[in-house]
């Protein structure tokens, strides 16, 4: 098989970190896929044709037996290996050195490399101030390196914190260098691809040419369905898809009735009018809204909402002559998640709403076009694809929509006020400047009416809770600091613009122990 870019293996052990060494790869243009260890045979290697491998770290420990191993191949192909905590033990292991456990020496979190005499390439541009910081993780260490290596760092903990081979291109580090915490990781990293002799070829250019031909060679002339939500990643996929395969491709974009202000009429106007796309807008908000009539559990509200969008989704496609496949806007942390090794069952904490098991229950066949790309990275292939930034820069929006940000049960007269509240509250920061420094924001309109005055008047209306939080990945999040007169303006616009509300309030949680969402 013949490969278009130079490729870099990471054979994952099981780390929580591992799709962040994917990720400061790419960020060096470096094309690279993760694969659990136990896939990784001779013959898979003979076809992956790395240029290059990292092995990452993991929870296991390489006394014992049984423990995870690479192929023996891995280390006779002659090409450049990093190997990280777990990784850098396995190597050690397999290549003649001894791992111990424990006796004192686990280090965990931040502690100080110290250079030991010799020079090593990849550690170019490090120990400038004399040491460096690295974040650990272990448990066990290496108590005797493997013939052939040689010290080059040290720690209190790990004697054998960085050690190489240098003419087998062997190197092997005990701490972490792609979390934010090792701060010159990202060099090391660099130091070892262009050693490697990888040229930084994974542009999104060259991304963009490479998904339209395997989009061209997994369809042949079959036709595609493709859900679209109005959000980026649908967006993307459609987008894409489009330009592989033209009119081979139908959108079907179910509107539940609970998106925001003008929100559907924009996503048929952006896709039909401009893309020129064929796109089935599924008007069934009187199904859905009819279906959560006195419902205010926001579990049965989610499970609701999910099961009634995988049946409306299955009528359309039904009606799509010929399709044979689905699209799905998946991205790598979802695969990622997928394969996971923590295996164990966990809580769950909200049913998120997607169409997993659709393509099974419907017979057709998946067509997953960013499942190699970290959230920013869709962004840039939208940029490259020509879609408006004002799209592209648009904040999460949850599948279950505003019926989540509607505590308890949900009117048409409460989505009503909640939409214009929105709208308000979202132009307020843009008029500010201040949408792209925010991760997401939104109204949340409360179940309860309270007392105000306006005019001479009395007012009876309902309550408005503000959420603006900023974060990296949804996962942890803090609420933003809005300025006092912000505020204090946006309260004031929101309760004399928006009948129906006469109290408003800023939700200062942070997630944890919040969720970003009310429900
Ligand atoms: P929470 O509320 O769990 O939300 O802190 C984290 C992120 O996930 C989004 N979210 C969803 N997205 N389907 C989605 O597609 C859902 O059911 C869903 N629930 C929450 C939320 O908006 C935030 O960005």
């Amino acid at each position: 098989m013949t490969h278009t870019h130079d490729r870099l293996l990471i054979i994952d052990f099981g780390s929580q970190v591992t799709q962040l060494i994917a990720r400061r790869l790419r960020e060096l243009n470096v094309y690279c896929e993760i694969h659990p260890y136990q896939n990784v045979t001779d013959a898979f290697l003979a076809a992956f044709a790395p240029k290059a491998m990292i092995f990452s770290g993991g929870p296991d420990s390489v006394t014992r037996e049984g423990s995870p191993r690479p192929p023996k191949t891995a280390f006779t192909m002659g090409v450049p290996i990093l190997g990280i905590c777990y990784g850098q033990q396995v190597m050690m292991q397999e290549l003649g050195g001894l791992v111990e456990s424990g006796h004192g020496t686990a280090e965990f979190g931040r502690a100080f490399v110290t250079p030991a005499e010799a020079q090593l390439s990849i550690l170019e541009g490090w120990f400038v101030e004399g040491r460096e910081q690295v974040w650990m993780s272990h448990g066990d260490h290496v108590s005797r390196i493997a013939p052939g290596f040689e010290v080059y760092g040290t720690s209190p903990g790990a004697p054998f914190a960085i050690t190489a081979d240098v003419s087998r291109h062997f190197y092997a580090v005990q701490f972490h260098p792609e979390v934010h915490h090792t701060p010159k990781g990202a060099k090391l990293y660099e130091n070892f691809v262009r050693l490697a002799g990888f040229t930084g070829d994974w542009t999104m250019g060259a991304y963009k040419d490479d998904a339209i031909e395997k989009i061209r060679a997994q369809v042949g002339d079959g036709h595609v369905i493709c859900g679209l939500s109005g959000g980026v990643d649908s967006s993307v996929a459609a987008i894409l898809l489009h330009e592989a395969i033209g009119d081979q491709l139908t959108c079907v974009f179910v509107d539940h009735g609970l998106l925001r202000l003008n929100e559907a009429e924009q996503v048929v106007t952006m896709f039909r009018d401009n893309y020129n796309i064929k796109l089935i807008h599924a008007d069934e908000s009187e199904l859905f809204l009819g279906a959560l009539e006195g419902v205010s559990d926001p579990e049965v509200k989610r499970k609701t909402i999910g099961r009634l969008f995988i049946d409306v989704f299955q009528k359309y496609a039904n009606g799509i002559e010929g399709a044979e496949f689905l699209a799905q806007g998946t991205l790598y942390p979802d695969v990622i998640e997928s394969v996971s090794f923590s295996g164990g069952p966990s809580v769950t904490i909200k049913s998120h709403h997607n169409v997993g098991g659709l393509p099974e229950k419907m017979g057709l066949k998946l067509v997953e076009p960013l499942r190699e790309l970290f959230k920013d990275e869709v962004r840039a292939l939208g940029r490259e694809l020509g879609l408006p930034e004002s799209f592209i820069g648009r904040h999460p929006f949850p599948g279950p929509g505003l019926a989540i940000r509607c505590p308890g049960e949900i009117t048409r007269e409460k989505l009503e006020i909640l939409r214009k509240a929105d709208a308000v509250f979202i132009d307020q920061i843009r008029k500010h400047g201040l949408y792209d420094e925010i991760w997401q924001a939104f109204v949340a309109i409360l179940p309860v009416r309270t007392v105000g005055v306006m005019g001479d008047g009395r007012t009876y209306d309902f309550a408005c809770a503000l959420r603006a939080v900023t974060s990296v990945d949804g996962m942890t999040a803090d609420y933003y600091p809005f300025t006092h007169d912000f505020l204090g303006e946006t309260a004031t616009r929101i309760i004399n613009e928006v009948k129906g509300i006469n109290r408003c309030t800023y939700d200062i949680t942070s997630k944890p122990p919040g969720t970003i969402e009310w429900e």
